[in-house]
């Protein structure tokens, strides 16, 4: 029987600008920006190697050095931590680094679009699978549950084709998201399972052909980079992932995964203060102490 390949490799798209954080992201990258105190890229890096893929691809730009340094060794910090016996600090910092995980940059010259930025990956990743995360989508999953990437790596393995995260979103906000409509096919368990036949970036409530948005998370073939490749430039100019995926729809089967688990849009200022709160509120060091200091406010 024919097997499913293996995903291997995750592509992480940080070459936007970050607009919507000016003046933070001015000269310091969105993705580095921390809840409580994990920038957005280690959590999406921490999911990728959770779901099983041990080679991260980044797609850089001007400004995102401070990336590539948070994965890199801190010789002088880490000696600083080993003099002054500074253990559990000194294994943090460490982790960041496990030894199977391998780590490749590439840049994009300039942010012509997130399927262009896709595409700049393309002679790292080869003819193969490969997941796509976008960092600023922090994903939790259920409690006691499987992470998001984890699931829609083992929906791909029984499914073999192109699979979207999906969620539904309010009506009023379909033109923040590429939107997709498709048949149910069977799921295991709770899951849902959608065969795409429509997706539109960022459509109107008008013409929307449902309300199920996309979400940061993908697992796509090989197929797509010839799609995007050839593809005009589509909504605001852009090189846009979304009219890749629906050109590769009319040569291979993608599917929507419903996920369980919840996202918080941290390329926005509510998702950001949103996750912020709710994931202090969970923290091991500082949560209870969080949640006494919201019931005393005033509000
Ligand atoms: P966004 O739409 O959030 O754009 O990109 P942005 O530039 O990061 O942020 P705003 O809207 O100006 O505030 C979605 C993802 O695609 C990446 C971004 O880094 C982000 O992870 N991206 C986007 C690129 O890597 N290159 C691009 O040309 C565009």
């Amino acid at each position: 029987m024919h097997k499913t390949p293996q995903i291997k490799t995750a592509v992480f798209p940080v070459a936007g600008l970050g607009t919507r954080f000016l003046p933070a992201t001015k000269a310091q990258p969105k993705e580095m920006m921390p809840i409580v105190d994990k920038p957005l890229i280690q959590y999406a890096v921490e999911e990728a190697y959770a779901a099983g893929i041990r080679h991260m691809v980044f797609v850089t730009g001007r400004n995102k050095r401070a990336i590539e340094d948070h994965f890199d060794t801190a010789y002088e910090l880490e000696s600083e931590l080993v003099a002054s016996h500074k253990d559990e600090l000194l294994t943090l910092v460490r982790s960041l680094q496990p030894q199977d995980m391998n780590l490749s940059f590439v840049r994009q010259p300039r942010s012509l679009g997130l399927g262009h930025a896709v595409l700049c990956a393309e002679h790292l990743v080869g003819n193969a699978p490969f997941a796509v995360l976008l960092a600023d989508d922090l994903m939790v999953g259920p409690t006691g549950g499987l992470p998001v990437l984890t699931q829609m790596v083992h929906a791909f393995e029984r499914l073999g084709g192109s699979l979207l995260a999906v969620q539904e979103v309010p009506l009023d906000q379909v033109r923040r998201y590429g939107i997709v409509a498709g048949e149910e096919v069977e799921g295991v368990g709770n899951e849902r399972v959608l065969k795409v036949n429509n997706i539109v970036e960022k459509p109107s409530p008008g013409t929307a052909p449902s309300r199920m948005g996309v979400a940061g998370r993908y697992i796509l073939t090989p197929g797509v980079f010839e799609q995007i490749r050839s593809q005009p430039q589509g909504v605001g100019g852009e090189i846009q992932l979304t009219d890749g995926i629906a050109r590769l729809m009319a040569t291979e089967a993608v599917y929507a995964l419903q996920y369980e688990g919840k996202r918080y849009d941290c390329g926005s200022k509510q998702g950001f203060l949103q996750a912020t709160v709710e994931l202090a509120l969970t923290h091991s060091e500082v949560g209870a102490d969080f949640r006494s200091y919201l019931r005393g406010l005033k509000i």
